[in-house]
């Protein structure tokens, strides 16, 4: 396994793989990797010849008064769990070379980008589509694995590759949670431990939403009272949203029909945890 941290080595390795007709698998991390990254490692793995995964906490993404300089980072037991997955290359650039001094372009998907966590953290997923728009050109995958816990995330990527004629696959996977429920986050390490146990009310709400849903709910106002109830009986919890919204456009429904995005967005303390359910109604 290599670590490059040059870009422009990086982009000559990509092109070698590419000349020898072989396909490119690429996870996009911001490193302190679970098993969420690695259920997504390993299926770039089987689909792929190569595996490259990138660790890259990347500036642009976070709002000030957010997490940037805390978010955790421990490279060395990133490097031994990418080890275990069959990683063939970890990219791991540094910030003033993916953004030299007079850097100038993003890349904006609109109106995906400023509803449910885009209207609580303007800007974020312009630094997101941008960062992963120069991965995509760096890295040159054939496909590219998102989860779907981030699920706006997978979605605004999606247009973006869409629109722009990007020339790979995205593959959204499934949430990976605990035992209990709770979705894993590199920001689960933020919890206390009754943090950590009130916090899989999110799950909990969402299964709820879901069951109503199936047994013939069609207004979505009640299914949201009855997860707001259910949150906020949980010490701590302070709702940032919780909506439900069509898949393709992201804006809200106003009766239960098609296919549906169920997400939340909720505060334990400083720390902001979403998760979501999608349903066919
Ligand atoms: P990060 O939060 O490190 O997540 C990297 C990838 O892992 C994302 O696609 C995310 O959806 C996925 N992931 C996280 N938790 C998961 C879980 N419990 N189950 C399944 N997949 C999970 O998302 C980012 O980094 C950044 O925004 C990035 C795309 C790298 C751009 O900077």
């Amino acid at each position: 396994m290599k670590v490059i941290s040059d870009i422009q080595q990086m982009q000559a390795w990509s092109k070698e793989i590419h000349r020898r007709r072989k396909t490119i698998g690429f996870v996009p991390t911001m490193g302190y990797l679970h098993e969420g990254h690695l259920s997504l490692m390993r299926r770039a793995r089987k689909e792929n010849d190569e595996l490259v995964i990138s660790i890259f906490v990347n500036p642009t993404q976070f709002g000030p008064g957010e997490d940037f300089k805390r978010y955790p980072r421990n490279f060395s037991r990133d490097k031994e769990l990418s080890k275990s997955c069959g990683v063939d290359v970890i990219f791991y650039p540094r910030a003033r070379d993916m953004y030299p001094q007079g850097y100038k372009t993003c890349v904006d998907v609109e109106d995906l980008s400023n509803v449910l966590c885009g209207a609580s953290r303007p800007g974020h997923f312009r630094g997101v589509s941008t960062v992963v728009l120069k991965l995509f050109n760096i890295v040159q995958p054939d496909a590219a694995y998102f989860g779907r816990k981030d699920a706006q995330q997978a979605i605004v990527v999606e247009k973006m590759v869409k629109d722009l004629n990007l020339a790979l696959r995205i593959k959204t996977l499934p949430t990976i949670r605990e035992k209990e429920g709770l979705a894993l986050s590199s920001r689960n390490t933020y919890l206390n431990k009754q943090q950590r146990e009130n916090a899989v009310i999110l799950y909990k709400s969402l299964q709820t939403a879901v069951g109503m849903i199936q047994s013939g709910h069609k207004d979505p106002r009640k299914i949201i009272a009855q997860m707001r109830k259910m949150i906020k009986s949980r010490r701590g919890a302070r709702i940032d949203y919780i909506r439900i919204v069509d898949i393709r456009s992201l804006t809200e429904v106003k009766r239960i029909k098609g296919r549906l995005l169920i997400a939340v967005a909720v505060f334990f303390g400083k720390t902001r945890l979403i998760d979501n359910a999608i349903i066919r109604a």
